[in-house]
């Protein structure tokens, strides 16, 4: 079965949101929506999420689901206004959210608020679990190496791949988060270069590298062929040596602090202080 796929760009983090349906059903998920959020103004806004709301209701879609495919650190997550707008819908991630809560809970004090047990999730996905978006079947995938919680969903002929593999340029994601393990990444991949070579795969991150446009669809096959990191014919040691020699170079994410506080709340900001004003907590030294 073949989903429709609608593919969203936030040019601000480089981020891909996606609206997958059956269009026989109407039936429809939202994958890895932002919350824009102006760091200089410390001011957020529904600007991308709104398109995806028009795209719904453009279409007549009936959102069932809003799936992230793991506590992003790059961006906020805006599940919680869009769950307002699709109140039938039900928030999805991987079981390992508890583990993501667990680990940076004491960097951010987090109080009573934040469960770390993933509560805030309607639904908490183990590896293999199914369900359904119409009449497509979909399965989650465990995608761990880059976050302990990242999982990719198969719907249908498509795999959201989360941050795992990029477009074949621009080859994997970052593994030196906490719980994250390049070896653990490359067993993750060899896992979805299993699937069928012409299996579609939808990425979650494109930075336009090299003046090309962005671009968030490509094969499996075509990664197999083309994936600047890790091939089919590249071994675990090659990849592992590559992967941590990059990492090594690379800055923090701009936006880390701010995202994991909302994204580990589902979504959610923290609650108002007693003046009425939300902050987020910046911890020194820490991450
Ligand atoms: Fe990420």
């Amino acid at each position: 079965m073949r989903p429709d796929v609608a593919a969203f760009h936030d040019p601000a983090t480089g981020t891909w949101s996606y609206v997958v349906s059956d269009l026989a059903t109407r039936k429809a998920a939202i994958i890895d929506p932002v919350l824009d959020f102006d760091a200089k103004a410390a001011r957020t806004t529904h600007d991308s999420a709104q398109k995806l709301v028009d795209h719904v209701r453009a279409n007549d879609l009936d959102v069932r689901w809003l799936l992230e495919t793991h506590a992003h650190a790059d961006h906020l997550s805006d599940a919680q206004w869009l769950l307002e707008q699709f109140p039938g819908a039900t928030l999805g991630i991987g079981t390992g959210i508890r583990q993501t809560q667990r680990s940076f809970a004491p960097v951010f004090e987090f109080g009573d608020d934040v469960a770390l047990d993933g509560s805030q999730f309607g639904r908490l996905f183990e590896a293999g679990d199914r369900f359904a978006i119409g009449d497509i079947d979909a399965e989650v995938i465990a995608a761990p190496g880059h976050t302990a919680d990242c999982v990719a969903y198969r719907i249908g002929d498509a795999l959201f791949c989360g941050d795992t593999l990029f477009m074949p340029d621009a080859g994997t994601a970052r593994t030196d988060f906490p719980n994250a393990d390049a070896a653990m990444l490359y067993r993750t991949i060899q896992s979805f270069y299993a699937l069928p070579d012409d299996t579609r795969v939808f990425v979650c991150h494109d930075y336009g590298p090299n003046g090309r446009e962005v671009a968030c669809e490509t094969t499996i096959g075509a990664q197999k062929r083309d994936n600047t990191h890790l091939r089919a014919d590249t071994s675990e040691a090659e990849y592992v040596a590559l992967r941590q020699a990059r990492d090594a170079t690379l800055p923090m994410p701009a936006l880390i602090l701010q995202s994991l506080q909302v994204n580990l709340r589902a979504g959610a900001l923290p609650p108002p202080s007693g003046n009425g004003v939300r902050y987020l907590r910046i911890p020194l030294d820490r991450v």
